[in-house]
């Protein structure tokens, strides 16, 4: 499968994308002198920040994209550095603080996942995540409607994208019952106002539709995208500036004494 991830096209919506990444952050506790590895780091832009809020002695930055990936280089350096791999099977032990924003929702199997990033962590280690949980939104609603169209179920191999998240009590209780102490947990809808309708669809393409495009020919990705884009503007008001509320899951926890519980 191609790597469909398009920095420039994630970029467009960066101040509001940004926003969760400094909410999520400012739940993290400084470790000096620390290890501080950023899962799903993207072009790893915010990967800088969390390495210089945190105090770490080293960040590495993880991303599987080599799309993204290629323009860590101007990031790297000073304790920073970055490396391909995949979320679902990385090595994560030996670290501080594992954090991810905005990736974690691309890994499937939540119930193994994060009690195998908790049991990583010893004592006073930090995990946090902030996760989109917009998945009843007809921007990805339609998404998926779209998917299963005749024509597009064939191109995609009958594939619809899943969606991993549980609700939020669910990683409340994953959180205590994998040994954090301490945990702050919250959902929060973030409001942004797009100039109209049309900029939902440039939205998504640089996040949900990346899952389908890797999966289409560029031929067939062009009409799955032209019928996501008329089904979604027919159920979207007419309004400018355009309203798109926006939920999202924080979570942050910290390892009591007994370090890597169980779930
Ligand atoms: C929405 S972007 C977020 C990037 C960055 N964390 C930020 O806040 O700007 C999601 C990133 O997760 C990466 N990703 C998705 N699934 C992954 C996986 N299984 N392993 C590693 N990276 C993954 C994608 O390549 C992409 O760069």
């Amino acid at each position: 499968m191609s790597d469909a991830w398009q920095p420039d096209q994630y970029a467009r919506f960066r101040t509001e994308r940004e926003q969760p990444f400094h909410d999520l952050l400012a739940l993290v506790e400084p470790v000096p002198g620390g290890r501080v590895v950023d899962l799903g780091c993207g072009t790893g832009v915010l990967t800088r920040v969390l390495h210089e809020r945190t105090g770490a002695a080293e960040t590495v930055g993880v991303d599987r994209s080599e799309a993204m990936l290629a323009q860590s280089a101007e990031h790297a350096g000073g304790g920073v550095h970055f490396e391909q791999g995949d979320i679902a099977t990385f090595d994560a032990g030996g670290f501080d603080v594992v954090f991810s924003n905005a990736a974690l929702q691309w890994v499937d199997d939540h119930e193994a996942l994060f009690p195998r990033l908790a049991a990583t962590l010893g004592e006073g280690g930090q995990l946090a995540a902030q996760m989109p949980m917009n998945h009843d939104h007809v921007s990805h609603t339609v998404a998926h409607d779209v998917a299963r169209e005749a024509r597009h179920a064939e191109a995609l191999d009958e594939y619809v994208r899943g969606y991993p998240l549980r609700e939020a009590e669910w990683y409340a209780e994953m959180l205590a019952r994998s040994g954090f102490e301490e945990q702050h947990v919250r959902l929060q809808v973030y409001l942004h106002r797009l100039a109209g309708p049309e900029e939902v669809v440039e939205w998504m393409k640089g996040s949900l539709l990346t899952d389908y495009r890797r999966r289409l020919s560029p031929e067939a990705y062009e009409v799955y995208l032209a019928d996501y884009r008329e089904r979604l503007l027919e159920v979207l008001a007419d309004e400018r500036p355009f309203l798109l509320p926006f939920k999202r899951i924080l979570l942050w926890g910290r390892m009591g004494a007994r370090g890597g519980g169980s779930a």
